[in-house]
């Protein structure tokens, strides 16, 4: 079928993952209101896209699923999901490394704030314990992130987020619509605002 037809795993991901879980900083979850997915929401072999690394990756990050360290303020968000291979199988310690900007809109250099790595367990599941990032001159809100399986060909991209985001006063819709760099295969299905506290979903489809 076209490819405009085709249904994309983000679209299947976006209607069938908006599961509203919350994550603790120690990582176990609490069930809210919706289900949980039960099945893998990886439905073909439509594989992550890439996006530009930017100039702020830092190698040797800590190994940690919880970047609210001491000192970070902002929204919540618990992000949750698998890696799989693109034959949707899940890829057990795939490395993910996360870096992104604060709720200022500021990357650290100096230190490892904001920035973490961590492998997937043996489902090929990850839990990253962090907050939104915000908007920075140019760029809508997004968290960079590099997946790669083991002795496997490293994914560098970025996680985007829904035009109805709420947060520090963004209008993202404005900011997604204007960034260049945006691409929607690449928008976490989100849940609703708890509190303080985004959960959002997304899949990595890696070779
Ligand atoms: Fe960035």
């Amino acid at each position: 079928m076209p490819e405009q037809d085709k249904p994309t795993r983000r679209t299947f991901m976006a209607t069938g993952a908006a599961a509203a879980i919350a994550l603790t900083a120690a990582g176990t979850t609490t069930a809210r209101s919706a289900p949980l997915p039960l099945t893998p929401t990886c439905v073909d072999d439509d594989d992550t896209p890439s996006n530009i690394e930017g100039p702020y990756f830092k190698r040797n990050s800590p190994e940690r699923t919880n970047l609210r360290t001491t000192g970070v303020t902002g929204v919540v968000l618990s992000l949750t999901g698998f890696v799989y291979t693109m034959k949707c199988a899940p890829i057990q310690h795939a490395l993910l490394d996360f870096w992104q900007a604060d709720d200022k809109g500021v990357y650290d250099n100096t230190t490892f704030k904001m920035r973490g790595h961590q492998f997937t367990g043996a489902s090929g599941a990850y839990v990253l314990e962090t907050v939104i990032p915000k908007d920075y001159p140019g760029r809508t809100p997004h968290i960079h992130v590099k997946v790669q399986a083991a002795n496997g060909p490293i994914l560098t991209t970025q996680l985007f987020f829904p035009d109805n985001l709420k947060a520090y006063g963004m209008n993202v819709a404005a900011l997604n619509r204007r960034d260049r760099y945006l691409d929607r295969e690449c928008e976490v299905a989100l849940g609703p605002l708890v509190g303080n506290r985004y959960t959002a979903k997304f899949d990595f489809v890696i070779e």
